[in-house]
């Protein structure tokens, strides 16, 4: 049965992912990821509420020039979007706090199209008060928020006809290649042949700039990154000793990403007391807690296309350091 939020009966709520699942979920990964070379842990640590909290604090770093520029566009761009696009509804993937998404919102509305907002996180808690914030500022329209994993539960957005299937914040970026080409298939096979899908990428330029991004002055990415060993250990029992590692974030050029996660200072090993295994760290040793990859234009033209997408539209903000792409599917 959906849930209705109390407060507000236009708000309908699916949890496909609750506190239960999410948590034998990531226990499960988190047993293969440590064997992996280098070790690694799912991205989803970052996400409780405190990180949640977090990511929205750096969204507003004079560094991270990402939301900003992505912001731009969209401010100069979302009428277009919305003509293109024609949707009804809007589906949000990783959506967050939403904010960006009200240039979208307006846009449609403008265009008179809209009638359901459709965002679907992980992080149930964001996701709710958005869900709240947006059906209070838009009283003509359907709020249906999904508790939900956009690599495993893209099969239940809400069907609406034709969709704009939103993904902004380069969020992509945080999949691997092998994961990007799955969910990217997955969309495509989402997709109906009116929908259309718009993707937000930060683009390939200069590595100063880049690690800047995520190596603020503040310390913020710092306190975000290490947050997913925090929750670790409440989840795992564990007890790893943020001390004993230290915060990196580096562009790694082969791959064009950066490469984000602490480094173990000492010789180490560590009980994981749920998972019944013990886990040890060299002096020097990474622990990968998410990659965020760096797009060219060639190269993920070719990867919508291997995925059944095309293309239609691109623009860039002038600096020329984040795009947003409109795709369709292939008929
Ligand atoms: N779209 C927003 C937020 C980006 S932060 C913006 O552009 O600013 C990434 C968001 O994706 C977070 O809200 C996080 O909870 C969510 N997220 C990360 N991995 C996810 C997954 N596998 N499934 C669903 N949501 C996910
Ligand atoms: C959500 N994602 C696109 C962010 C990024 O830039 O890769 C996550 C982040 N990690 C550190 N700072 C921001």
């Amino acid at each position: 049965m959906p849930e209705r939020l109390a407060t507000e009966p236009r708000i309908r709520v699916d949890v496909l992912l609750d506190d239960a699942d999410r948590r034998s979920g990531l226990l499960d990964e988190t047993f293969w990821s440590l064997r992996e070379q280098p070790k690694q842990i799912s991205p989803l640590w970052l996400y409780d509420e405190h990180g949640s909290r977090l990511f929205d604090r750096i969204t507003r770093l004079p560094e991270y020039y990402l939301t900003r520029s992505e912001r731009g566009i969209l401010r100069a761009h979302a009428a277009e979007i919305a003509a293109a696009a024609g949707a009804d509804t809007l589906v949000e993937l990783g959506s967050g706090t939403s904010e960006k998404t009200r240039l979208l919102l307006d846009a449609l509305r403008k265009e008179g199209t809209l009638a359901l907002f459709a965002p679907l996180d992980v992080s149930r808690e964001v996701l709710l008060s958005s869900a709240e914030a947006v059906a209070a500022h838009y009283p003509g329209i359907g709020v249906h928020a999904v508790v939900g994993n956009f690599e495993r539960h893209l099969n239940s957005v809400p069907a609406g006809s034709p969709r704009l299937l939103a993904f902004l914040g380069s969020t992509i970026g945080n999949l691997v290649p092998e994961r990007r080409e799955r969910f990217l298939g997955e969309v495509a096979e989402t997709l109906e042949p009116d929908d259309r899908f718009l993707l937000g990428i930060d683009l390939v330029k200069s590595p100063d700039r880049i690690e800047a991004a995520y190596n603020d002055s503040e310390g913020l990415t710092e306190t975000f990154i290490r947050n997913a060993l925090t929750a670790l250990n409440r989840e795992l029992g564990s007890r790893f000793d943020q001390a004993a590692f230290a915060f990196e974030a580096r562009w790694d050029a082969a791959h064009e990403w950066v490469d984000i996660g602490l480094r173990s200072l000492r010789q180490q090993t560590i009980a994981l007391p749920l998972l019944e295994v013990d886990v040890s760290f060299a002096e020097g040793e990474f622990l990968r807690i998410e990659v965020s990859s760096k797009f060219r234009r060639a190269g993920i033209e070719a990867e919508l296309t291997s995925a059944g997408l095309r293309l239609e539209r691109w623009w860039t903000d002038a600096a020329g350091d984040f795009a947003l792409v409109l795709a369709r599917r292939v008929r």
